[in-house]
């Protein structure tokens, strides 16, 4: 493609001269309405590529759990490193470095490019999309692989410009649409930091994207829609913490990645910011201070505990994209932050999107479900038995739970927003694949039940969960748990 002249430049050289191979190749080139429609068509061929790319990027990578090992592996404080050394070690690192590290945890950069947990920010994590897939690089500072021959002005264009060095243009499955909001001060922290990672050499297998969606070149189209590029610029009428939350929420943290729903040209829908999107079969749900469809009835102490602990007792518990983001990012946030966060998205327009009672205000325990059972034949395809059999022994016959709020406690079904969300589906995705969290406080885990129950037997369930311990109003079929399944993880 990049070969080919515009018609312009076309007629242009016709002026000039006719060379024999320009004639002979307007000969073979298509009338020229033919081509406007054709580079129209693939215009926006393109843009729906590309933008889904964006859509999808940040789901499919976040849900790869990856710990906090790759930091402390990244320096060789494995877990059998004394601590006292670690600590040390940190302790001796100048305060640029150090704040690298925690911008680095907050912008999730390791969840993204790391595949192995034993070669932390190596890249090389498959990014699947329906046109191919996309591998993420090596961002250690191995000379060969990694960045390590990129200047500081390379590496803070990439993030700011979403440029990589050499010029090619970088696929938004790098979030560079928020992280372009990120100070020129803390890109350099983050360069600092990653400057001190142990050089890995590894290359990440070349993308499997068909033609045309290969053609980085053509990323200029899509940030002309979707990208602006600029740093954050604070509010003078807003408080500190207000502008701190944004600076976080809206940049580095980059939230509205998944928060907030895409238009037709899968650009972020600036009007309904945080009010909720699905992606990679899990529903990021409304976050915006609405007291019925959003988050508007959490405590700021309740929205902290969520992102540091992936629990707020009687709101809500982390699963897939959230509770890696949790173990990946948040969990590391300082109380401040924290705080900051919660200020500004207190403060964002509330969305309703048509529902009038939140998700975590449903559900009573059960209390004769039990003993309806006795003596009742076991069939296949029963909510009840069905979750007397695989869930009770958890979660309590009653769905109450055991454990209360203690950390690694099996979480009460009842005032859970899972359970009480309009829709069904992220229930169906836990039953499908369980949870994995691992936090400061807990090792979470829930079994998935993908391998041992079908489709019919998992719609069973969360009908019976949603119209007991949740909103009854909620339904899943066997197909809609088929399609969920189907999405890659
Ligand atoms: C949601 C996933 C995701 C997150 C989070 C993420 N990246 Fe990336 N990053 C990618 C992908 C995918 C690419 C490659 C895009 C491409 O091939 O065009 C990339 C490319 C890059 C590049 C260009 C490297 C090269 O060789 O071209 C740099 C530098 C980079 N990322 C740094 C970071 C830093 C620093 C962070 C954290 C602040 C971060 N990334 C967070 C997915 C991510
Ligand atoms: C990779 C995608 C992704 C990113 C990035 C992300 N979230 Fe989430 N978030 C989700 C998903 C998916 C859920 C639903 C989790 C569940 O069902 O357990 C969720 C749930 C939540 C909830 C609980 C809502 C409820 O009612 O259960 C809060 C609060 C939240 N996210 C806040 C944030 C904040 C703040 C950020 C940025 C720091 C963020 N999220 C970044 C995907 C994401
Ligand atoms: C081995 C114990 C165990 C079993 C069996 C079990 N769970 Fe869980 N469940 C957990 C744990 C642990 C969590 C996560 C707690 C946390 O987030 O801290 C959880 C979380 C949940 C959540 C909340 C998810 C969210 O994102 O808010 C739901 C809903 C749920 N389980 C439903 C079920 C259903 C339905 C079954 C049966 C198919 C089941 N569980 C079986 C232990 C279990």
């Amino acid at each position: 493609m990049n070969e080919r002249q515009s018609p312009a430049r076309r007629v242009a050289s016709h002026a000039r001269h006719t060379h024999p191979l320009q004639s002979a190749l307007d000969l073979f080139a298509p009338p020229r309405p033919v081509r406007r429609a054709r580079s129209a068509a693939f215009a926006v061929l393109f843009c729906a590529f590309a933008l889904y790319i964006a859509w999808h990027a940040s789901q499919e990578t976040a849900t790869r759990p990856v710990d906090e090992l790759p930091l402390a592996a990244a320096h060789g404080e494995g877990p059998a490193s004394a601590a006292g050394a670690a600590v040390a070690a940190v302790n001796a690192r100048p305060d640029i470095v150090q704040r690298g590290e925690y911008l680095t945890r907050v912008g999730d950069c390791a969840a993204c490019h790391t595949a192995d947990p034993a070669r932390p920010f190596a890249g090389g994590l498959p990014i699947s999309t329906p046109f191919g897939r996309i591998y993420t690089p090596n961002i250690t500072p191995d000379t060969d692989t990694g960045i390590g021959q990129w200047s500081d002005a390379d590496f803070m264009r990439a993030m700011h410009e979403g440029i990589r060095k050499g010029g090619e243009r970088l696929y938004p499955a790098f979030p560079y649409v928020e992280f372009t909001r990120v100070s020129g001060q803390d890109v350099q922290a983050i360069r600092a930091y990653l400057k001190t990672l142990a050089p890995i050499h590894a290359t990440p297998p070349a993308n499997e994207l068909h033609f045309p969606f290969n053609q980085r070149w053509l990323m200029q189209l899509w940030n002309l829609f979707n990208f602006e590029e600029g740093r954050f610029v604070p509010d003078p009428q807003k408080s500190a913490e207000y502008n701190r939350g944004a600076y976080l929420v809206r940049g580095l943290a980059h939230c509205e990645e998944c928060h907030t729903p895409r238009n037709l040209t899968q650009g972020l829908k600036k009007s309904e910011r945080f009010s909720g999107a699905t992606q990679a079969g899990w529903q990021a749900y409304n976050i915006t201070p609405d007291r019925a469809g959003g988050i508007g009835g959490w405590s700021d102490d309740a929205l902290a505990s969520y992102l540091t602990t992936g629990v707020a007792t009687g709101h809500a518990n982390a699963a897939g994209p959230m509770a890696a983001v949790v173990q990946n990012s948040t969990q590391y946030l300082t109380p401040e932050d924290l705080r900051s966060i919660g200020v500004f998205l207190r403060a964002q327009p509330a969305v309703a999107g048509g529902v009038t009672r939140s998700r975590d205000s449903f559900g009573q325990p059960a209390n004769d479900d039990i003993t309806t059972l006795r003596g009742t034949r076991i069939t296949a395809v029963d909510g009840v038995q069905l979750f007397v059999a695989n869930c009770a022994s958890c979660h309590n016959w009653t769905g109450a739970g055991v454990g209360a709020s203690a950390p690694g406690a099996y979480p009460s079904l009842i005032h859970n927003s899972v359970a009480g969300a309009a829709s069904a589906g992220n229930l169906a995705m836990v039953i499908l694949h369980g949870v994995t969290r691992r936090t400061r406080d807990a090792d979470v885990l829930m079994p998935g039940f993908g391998s041992q129950l079908s489709n019919d037997q998992i719609a069973a369930i969360a009908n019976y969960v949603t119209k007991t311990f949740g909103n009854p109003q909620a339904a899943i079929t066997a197909d809609q748990v088929a399609a969920l399944r189907a999405q890659p993880q």
